[in-house]
């Protein structure tokens, strides 16, 4: 890139209050880098309590007509919406692949295709948001309604950013709420360009969207007096605290926190090949495991343990690292050097273990074109055990742990005990025991023989410190996004007076 170039792309790209596109208060920016070549690629408004302020206050007074526009009207936009999303997918991926580093071929495109399909699903539900009559008698006409609770904070993280975005935004407005939106400081271009597509299609101030950080956006947007449910996605420990600041006025929220999810193989099919794919697709290996449903503790049976690693890690070794950009490029990059640096710690902290026996992977390089960007690479520990630091916190990052077992009942009290209960892997040929462990593991989310990624349709969310709250369903949008009242008239008043 060259000097005029590089000074172009850095001319702040303004953030979005009551419908205008506008800078923060303050002047302020903050830079976006390419993880894959460390180079700014942007700046983004640092908003800070002042833009807050705006944005809840727009979305307040938005809120009074955008919940009396009929429900089937606000569906139509999101259709509309969906149309524009599906048309630009291709624009929307390699803007999100060049603020995260994730793959065009393998994360980023199939993310940017599942965008349309969001909007689609819940405008097509508008009509869902029905209410109950309930049989109290002839004398009584008790209803509830389903209404809209008020201004939505919503607060993404950089990791899927336009589908956890979408995620929000799309069953929060189906359902008559305004939101103000506060993108992940890493990830908010591909955000800002959903939220342009959406404006388009929305009265001002029903979508505010702020970039800046979490302490200086953030926290305000959780604070916020106005701010009628939190919806937050990210780390356990910034959820306690949106809890904590939900508590402290009473308002729902919900939270989408990681995990450290089991994936099991059974023996009777450990000798098969399409496992190895399961494996690596359940660890989520081609978004470098920046997943918050990464099968990350691999509890494969003794009988097959060897087999399947050896296979496993021949397979690992053949993922493409590189520029997200190509086609070819299986793997893409960290997101930032903060978690570049955390991960590279845990791989530290396997190599340096005796137990500990690593089976393919390693530190990064630190010459060559990957040491341009925050490259890690897939990495293996054999032996583990469940107490490890590797086996108990979410690394965020391609490292695996195999964690051999011979007994069941043994091999569930290991996978449940975690403090987390997001998501679950299971892998057998065998009917019987696939649902017995599908049902006896805690956790929101099971599969078994196969590892894909959520529908819409289905309701996901964490048990345990993986979260509170539904999202991607019906039911999801009901419970997050909707209050009910209930409405009771006596039918059965005395004669007019003459
Ligand atoms: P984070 O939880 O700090 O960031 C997520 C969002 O919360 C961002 O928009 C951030 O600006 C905001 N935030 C941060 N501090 C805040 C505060 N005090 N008040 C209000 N908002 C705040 O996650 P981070 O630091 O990016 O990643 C750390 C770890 O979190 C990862 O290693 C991973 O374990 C976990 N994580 C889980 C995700 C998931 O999908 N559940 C997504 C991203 C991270
Ligand atoms: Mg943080």
């Amino acid at each position: 890139m060259n000097a005029i170039d590089s000074a172009a792309a850095l001319a702040p790209r303004p953030m979005l209050i009551n419908g205008a596109w506008v800078q923060a208060a303050s002047g302020e920016t903050i830079p976006v880098e390419n993880p894959a070549t460390r180079q700014p690629i942007a700046a983004v408004p640092r908003a800070r309590a002042a833009d807050v302020e705006q944005a809840v206050a727009a979305a307040q007074a938005a809120f009074p007509a955008w919940s009396r526009v009929p429900p089937r009207e606000r569906g139509r936009a999101l259709l509309r919406i969906a149309d524009v999303l599906e048309a630009r997918t291709e624009e929307i991926a390699r803007q999100v692949a060049t603020e995260t580093g994730n793959a065009l071929r393998t994360q980023a495109r199939p993310e940017a295709q599942g965008l349309s399909q969001i909007f689609r699903y819940f405008g097509g539900l508008a009509s869902e948001l029905k209410g109950e009559t309930i049989p109290l008698g002839e004398q009584v006409l008790s209803y509830t309604r389903r209404e809209p609770l008020g201004v939505v904070g919503a607060i993404i993280p950089w990791n899927a950013p336009v589908l956890l975005a979408a995620l929000k935004i799309a069953p929060a407005l189906c359902a008559g709420n305004t939101v103000v939106m506060k993108a992940a400081e890493d990830a908010p271009l591909g955000v800002l360009l959903l939220a342009s597509i959406c404006q388009e299609h929305l009265p001002q101030g029903v979508l505010n969207l702020l970039t800046g950080t979490g302490p200086e956006a953030g926290e305000p947007l959780a604070k916020h007096p106005a701010v009628r449910k939190l919806s937050f996605t990210g780390s356990t420990a910034v959820g306690k605290l949106i809890m904590g600041w939900a508590a402290e006025r009473i308002v729902p929220v919900s939270l989408e926190l990681g995990g450290k999810s089991p994936c099991v193989i059974y023996p009777d099919v450990g000798e098969e090949e399409w496992i190895i794919d399961g494996i690596i697709a359940a660890m989520r290996f081609t978004r470098q495991s920046q997943s918050c449903t990464a099968g990350s503790r691999l509890f494969l049976h003794r009988k097959v343990f060897d087999s399947v690693l050896a296979r496993l890690s021949a397979k690992v070794a053949t993922l493409k690292l590189g520029d997200p950009l190509e086609e070819s490029t299986d793997i893409g990059t960290i997101i930032n050097r903060k978690q570049f640096d955390r991960v590279c710690s845990y791989v530290k902290e396997g190599l340096g273990r005796d137990d500990a026996r690593l089976v393919v992977g390693g530190l990064p390089p630190n010459e060559g074109p990957l040491s341009k960007g925050y490259f890690a690479v897939p990495t293996i520990f054999a032996d583990a055990t469940n107490d490890w630091r590797l086996a108990r916190e979410e690394i965020f990052g391609p490292v695996l742990v195999a964690i051999p077992w011979e007994d069941e009942a043994q091999m569930l009290r290991m996978a449940n005990d975690s403090h987390y209960g997001l998501a679950a892997y299971v892998f057998t040929r065998d009917i019987g025991t696939a649902l017995r462990t599908a049902h006896q593991i805690e956790a929101g989310w099971v599969q078994v023989n196969q590892a894909g990624g959520q529908v819409p349709g289905h309701s996901y969310g964490g048990y345990k410190q993986s979260g509170i709250g539904r999202e991607f369903s019906l039911e999801g949008m009901l419970d997050s996004f909707t209050q009910r009242k209930n409405v009771s008239v006596n039918l059965a008043l005395p004669p007019p007076p003459a």
